[in-house]
């Protein structure tokens, strides 16, 4: 299918702007990127492409429906991601509001204006239209250890507040599909890692103290388990515009449980292969137990059979292979961590850690 022009809400954060380099080396068409630029958001990332003709910016949040709706009548996209959003967990523990706002009130006015602007579109650009809303598989709540993985029927247990706020957008897509008839897809996908993570997530955190010798803290005894996928992998959701059935809802994920433990360990042995400390220590001596997180999911872990069926993706990178790509990624970019980790980052940290 082509794409002459799509919206990307939300592409200079971690996994957006991955999208948007993507995207635009593949020649696929103009991308128009809508972001309020919270502090999640950085146009450093997009830099490479900022004079390319086929990269537009606008500052907006989705939730500002006069400029949303404009931007549609201006640039007549044929598909809509929808990455924008609060995606912390912690931060949605502290204060929740922006969640509500962003995540719930924001998708809502996206799935409006949307709307509005596909039902005065030709039969034929109405079929071609898509709205692919960007989900977590946090929305399925948590698994014990011998649990099987998350389906796509999977019953939405969230237990947090973004993922409360995640399930609630979900559940209102669905609605624009059933009730409107909106073309919308759904996709509930794991942890990514990779380039352009904010360093308040767990890997880019670990890497950025580990390489500050700073204490690298790991919630409870680090016995939870995530699934991970490498966001480069995420990417390829392409297909899911292309091919996805409408109204569907897709899993995705890396096939990489691991113990958070384990992952901070595998950090530590890698950087002590590839960037030994100079006073002989080992990085994992700067493991620190700190108190867990309220209401800490035990474990994620993601079927993502349907997609590999239906839509032939599959991930590419194994945990060891992507990891080595992020490590290497964080050291070549010291200036892009530093410019990141400013006075507000500062401050999260501190009242966070604290
Ligand atoms: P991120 O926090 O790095 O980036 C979010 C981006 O959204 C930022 O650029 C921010 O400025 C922008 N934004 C926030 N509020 C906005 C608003 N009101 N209007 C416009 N823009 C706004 O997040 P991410 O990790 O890149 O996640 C992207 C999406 O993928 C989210 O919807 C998230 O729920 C989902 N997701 C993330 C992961 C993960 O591991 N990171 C896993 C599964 C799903
Ligand atoms: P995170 O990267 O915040 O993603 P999510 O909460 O969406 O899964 O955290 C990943 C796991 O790492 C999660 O179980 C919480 C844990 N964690 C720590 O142990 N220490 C930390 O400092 C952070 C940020 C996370």
């Amino acid at each position: 299918m082509q794409y002459p022009t799509i919206i990307v809400t939300g592409g200079a954060g971690f996994i957006g702007s991955n999208f948007i380099l993507d995207w635009l080396e593949q020649k696929r068409g103009r991308v128009i990127n809508v972001d309020v630029l919270s502090y999640a958001g950085n146009l450093e990332n997009l830099k490479s492409v900022k004079d390319d003709p086929n990269y537009i910016f606008i500052r907006s949040d989705i939730g500002d429906s006069k400029i949303i709706e404009g931007i549609f009548s201006i640039y007549k996209p044929s598909a809509v991601i929808n990455f924008a959003a609060e995606s912390h967990v912690d931060r949605s523990i502290a204060s929740p509001k922006s969640f509500i706002d962003t995540n719930i009130v924001g998708t809502f006015n996206l799935l409006e204006c949307s709307k509005i602007y596909w039902n005065m579109l030709s039969e034929e650009d109405k079929n071609k239209f898509r709205f692919v809303h960007i989900s977590t598989d946090e929305v399925y709540g948590s698994l014990s250890l011998n649990d099987p993985a998350f389906t796509e029927e999977t019953k939405y247990a969230p237990n947090s507040p973004y993922s409360a706020s995640k399930a609630a957008s979900d559940h209102l897509v669905r609605s624009y599909y059933n009730t409107y008839g909106l073309p919308v897809l759904t996709t509930n996908c794991s942890n990514n890692y990779g380039s352009y993570q904010f360093p308040e997530k767990l890997i880019p955190l670990i890497i950025h103290n580990a390489l500050s010798l700073k204490p690298l803290p790991i919630y409870g005894k680090g016995d939870q388990i995530r699934d991970w996928l490498y966001v480069k992998d995420h990417c390829s959701i392409r297909t899911v515009l292309d091919s996805g059935k409408i109204g569907e809802v897709y899993n995705i994920g890396g096939n990489n449980e691991m113990k958070n433990i384990d992952v901070v360990k595998l950090i530590c042995s890698i950087l002590d292969e590839i960037k030994p400390r100079q006073d002989g220590n080992t990085y994992e001596s700067l493991i620190t137990f700190v108190k867990d997180r309220p209401g800490h999911d035990k474990r994620y872990a993601i079927d993502a059979t349907k997609i590999a069926k239906e839509l032939n993706w599959f991930p590419t990178e194994t945990f060891d292979t992507g990891i080595r790509k992020t490590i290497q990624w964080y050291l070549d970019n010291q200036k892009w961590i530093l410019n990141v980790s400013n006075g507000s980052y500062k401050d999260w940290i501190k009242t966070h850690y604290s």
